[in-house]
C-alpha cells in the first residue's frame, strides 16, 4: 500500500468541509439512501455527472463476479464514486487524484463512512503502473476552455478540459487500457458536447468494445452557462442551446487478450486494514 497524501496543515484554522450528497442505486426496499460526501474548499462537488456515473458503476459492480471487483477511480475528487464502489461487498478500491485537497476530502469521507479506499496522488494511472483493475471509473475535467494549457492548481482544475474539453478525456482513454484486466471495463462520463462518437472511436482504436451505458439531458450548470457565448462562437453548441447531454461510455477489454496470453493479471491485492489518510457545478 502506498499513501502519498499529506496530513492537512494545522498552522491555519481548518477550512469547513461542505456536504454534498450522492444517491446510488435504490436499495432492495426501493429506497435511495443518501451518501453524504464532504469536500474541502475548491474540491469538485458531487453532482449530476457524478450521480449518473455512480448508478452505472453500482450496476456494473453488482453484476460482476465478486472475485472481479478491483476498482480504480481516476480523477477521484472527494471520492464519491470510490465510496459508492467501496460500499459494494468484495470490492477493492483505489482512487487517484492530482489534487491534495481532493485527496484529503476523500480520506476524510472514507474514514467517516468506514469505507476502505486506497488513495494515491498523481497524474491519472501514473501511481498504479503495473497494476490491473476489473473496473476503471472516471469523471475527468471536460468543460471546453479558451486556454489550451490546463490549470495546474485551483478549483478550475476539476473543470477545464482544453479547447474542446477532450484533453484529459483523451488521456484517460489512452492510459486506462493499460491498467484494465482482461474482461475489465472502463466507465467514463462526459458531455455530449465533447463528442461521443470521438470517444467511441478512440476506445475502439485501443481494442475495447465501447457503447453508451447511460445518457441524460440537463440544463447547463454555472460553468457551462458562463461559457455559453464562447461555445456558440466556436460552434460547439447550437445558438441558444443551454442544455447538455451527459453520457456514460462503457468500454470493455475483451477476454480474448488473456487467451492469447498477451496480458495476464498477476497483481497482488493488498487490503487496507483501516481508514486511509489523507465550487461549483459545471
Ligand atoms: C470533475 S472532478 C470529478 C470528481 C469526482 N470524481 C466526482 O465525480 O464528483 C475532476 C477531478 O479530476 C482531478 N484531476 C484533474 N486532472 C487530473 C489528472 N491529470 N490526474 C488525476 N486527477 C486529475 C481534479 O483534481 C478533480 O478532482
Amino acid at each position: 500500500m502506498s499513501i502519498s497524501v499529506p496530513t492537512p496543515r494545522t498552522t491555519t484554522a481548518p477550512e469547513p468541509l461542505v456536504p454534498d450528497v450522492i444517491v446510488p442505486l435504490p436499495a432492495a426496499d426501493g429506497s435511495r439512501p443518501h451518501l453524504p460526501v464532504l469536500r474541502g474548499p475548491g474540491v469538485y462537488p458531487a453532482q449530476r455527472d457524478t450521480w449518473l456515473l455512480a448508478d452505472v458503476l453500482a450496476r456494473e459492480l453488482l453484476a460482476a463476479s465478486p472475485t472481479r471487483r478491483r476498482v480504480l477511480e481516476l480523477c477521484a475528487g472527494a471520492g464519491a464514486l470510490s465510496l459508492v464502489a467501496a460500499g459494494v461487498p468484495g470490492t477493492d478500491v483505489t482512487a487517484v487524484d492530482v489534487s491534495r485537497r481532493a485527496l484529503v476530502s476523500a480520506w476524510a469521507n472514507a474514514r467517516r463512512l468506514g469505507r476502505r479506499v486506497r488513495l494515491h496522488r498523481g497524474d491519472l494511472t501514473a501511481p498504479v503502473v503495473g497494476k490491473r483493475y476489473d473496473l476503471v471509473v472516471s469523471n475527468p475535467p471536460y468543460v471546453p476552455a479558451a486556454d489550451a494549457s490546463l490549470p495546474t492548481r485551483g478549483a478550475m482544475r476539476a473543470f477545464d478540459g482544453g479547447p474542446d474539453g477532450r484533453t484529459v478525456i483523451d488521456r484517460v482513454i489512452d492510459s486506462a487500457p493499460r491498467v484494465l484486466a482482461p474482461g475489465g471495463c472502463l466507465l467514463l462520463v462526459h458531455s455530449a458536447i465533447n463528442g461521443v462518437g470521438t470517444t467511441l472511436e478512440k476506445l475502439a482504436a485501443h481494442g475495447l468494445d465501447a457503447d453508451v451505458a447511460a445518457r441524460c439531458e440537463h440544463p447547463f450548470g454555472p460553468v457551462f452557462t458562463a461559457r455559453a457565448a464562447w461555445l456558440e462562437q466556436r460552434g460547439l453548441i447550437e445558438p441558444g442551446q443551454r442544455t447538455e447531454e451527459l453520457v456514460v461510455v462503457r468500454a470493455r477489454r475483451p477476454l480474448v487478450a488473456a487467451a492469447r496470453g498477451s496480458v495476464e493479471d498477476t497483481t497482488d491485492l493488498v487490503r487496507v486494514s483501516g481508514p486511509v489518510p489523507a465550487v461549483q457545478e459545471r
